[in-house]
């Protein structure tokens, strides 16, 4: 790391003495001030308390590559991005990120749960039914704990925002002391999230020492844990409470209905499992006649911005009802070929104008990095489009599969309009957060050579997969994270 300029801290803030177009080291900081005091954070009601000049890329829509090359980007006070045009020779940037950095949107992880954080890797030998009760509800139950909660917490948030997951829909455990534990971990690290306590009550499809007592029970600990996370909050908007009802065979009908009540009651957005498995969809339909989305709106929980984890097994009757409701699909492309019995089918679902996020279904999907689901997502829609019997009739489902740029879409903007945050492209009016990726530093070494390459869309298809170091994460304006 390049390291000539003098620092010095001062009130928590690190200042430098760089000239202010000068190629910098990265600097950190803490929110309120900006990172370096330029002259235009000095004037209290300036709209730019920060500025960083860099090439940015990104996808505001699918299939679509943008590059913008040598931006200069002022960042407000409020973590918002004030302005964003090509650098002029008048221009001076608080950060300039050397010219073969790029620039690119916070990535949004739309569902994954954090106390299965320890059992990444582990136990995927046996179907879904099984995981749950042999290996995942053992291991959930553990965080009644809270101390073993934090110290989770502490590894977890920390190496989720070193990928550059700027935001995480969480599922925490059932535990309120834990789930508001996770907020606060959320909220110190400065990464941008939805946490939910799981609700989940079925006396027979979960086990006694890891539920909760009764519906009336479990409808109120999401109450009180809803209010938790609002309060740890105190109105930022970093942190926001989700109702969680696990999946469900894991809730009784009076809990899908308390919970389809309390959504109503407070507005917050909801997240569940739907369709993941053919077990899975195949007891809501005994259950219930009829299919896990129909189910999901009878109870008032399929709403506008309700994440619908895996939904691989969807029809087309139940896409277009949550297309109506405003919901969407968290597709976690790893995990299903675990436990998801098919490959979810994104483009046809995306052509129809459903919402799609990407995840990683940590630990269902046994790898956190969101980049590396972006592979996945291309691989699992090619295995999809040409069938995976050899010499099998490769004709018979055509135009399946998804580009590089359409993952990358999933993980940033699509992310981000299936929670309704104005995160996942950089542009005026959005928030600010965002991932510098230096090309030339692989710190993985995950691919060699990648500066013979010039073409911009090759050097994005290797960087959306994972190739070069993540070097800074700005979440919500403020400099999360700065290798060194
Ligand atoms: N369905 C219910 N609970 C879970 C879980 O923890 N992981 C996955 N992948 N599916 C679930
Ligand atoms: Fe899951």
């Amino acid at each position: 790391m390049i390291s000539q300029g003098q620092f010095s801290k001062c009130n928590g803030h690190i200042i430098t003495s760089f000239p202010a177009n000068q190629e910098l080291p990265w600097i950190g900081t803490t929110r309120p001030a900006s990172p370096v005091l330029s002259q235009a954070a000095m004037s209290a009601d300036a709209p730019t308390a920060h500025s960083i000049r860099a090439t940015v890329m990104q996808t505001p829509l699918p299939s679509t590559l943008e590059v913008l090359t040598d931006q200069w980007i002022g960042v407000g006070r409020d973590g918002r991005i004030s302005e964003m045009r090509p650098t002029t020779a008048a221009d001076l940037a608080d950060i300039t990120l050397p010219s073969s950095s790029v620039l690119v949107p916070g990535l949004i992880d739309t569902h994954i749960h954090a106390p299965q954080w320890p059992q990444r890797g582990a136990g995927l030998d046996v179907p879904l039914e099984r995981w749950l009760q042999d290996y995942t509800f053992p291991l959930e139950a553990r965080f009644s704990d809270t101390a073993f909660a934090e110290e989770v917490w502490a590894s977890l948030v920390p190496s989720l925002l070193a990928e550059g997951t700027t935001t995480a829909t969480y599922y925490s455990s059932i535990h309120p002391e834990a789930t508001a534990s996770l907020a606060v971990a959320c909220q110190t690290h400065g990464q941008r999230a939805m946490v939910g306590r799981v609700a989940m009550d079925h006396p027979t499809n979960t086990p006694e020492y890891y539920r909760d007592p009764s519906a009336a029970a479990g409808i109120d600990a999401s109450r009180a844990s809803v209010e938790a996370i609002r309060a740890i909050d105190e109105g930022r908007g970093l942190v926001s409470p989700i109702i969680t009802p696990r999946f469900i065979p894991a809730c009784t009908d009076d809990l899908l209905r308390g919970l389809g009540s309390l959504a109503e009651q407070t507005g917050v957005r909801v997240q569940t499992h739907c369709s993941e498995s053919i077990w899975e969809h195949g007891y809501v339909l005994d259950r219930f006649g009829v299919t896990d989305t129909e189910a999901l709106d009878d109870v008032g929980l399929l709403r506008n911005h309700t994440v619908l984890a895996h939904s691989v097994h969807i029809s087309d009757r139940d896409r277009d009802r949550a297309i109506e409701r405003g919901a969407g699909v968290a597709h976690c492309p790893l995990s299903n070929s675990y436990f998801g019995d098919g490959v979810f089918p994104v483009s046809e679902h995306l052509n129809a104008g459903l919402r799609m996020g990407l995840g990683t279904d940590v630990a269902g999907g046994p790898e956190h990095s969101m980049r590396a689901s972006c592979g996945h997502a291309v691989t699992s829609s090619r295995m999809l489009e040409a069938g995976v019997e050899p010499g099998g009739d490769q004709s018979l489902r055509p135009g399946q599969r998804i580009d590089l740029m359409t993952a990358f879409w999933m993980a940033t903007l699509g992310g981000a309009e299936l929670l309704g945050i104005d995160a996942g492209l950089l542009a005026v009016g959005r928030l600010f957060d965002a991932v510098a990726i230096d090309p030339t530093s692989d710190a993985a070494g995950r691919f060699d050579q990648l500066l013979d390459i010039d073409d911009d869309h090759r050097r994005f298809d290797r960087l959306a997969r994972g190739a070069g170091s993540i070097t800074n994460v700005w979440v919500d304006g403020v400099m999360v994270v700065r290798a060194d």
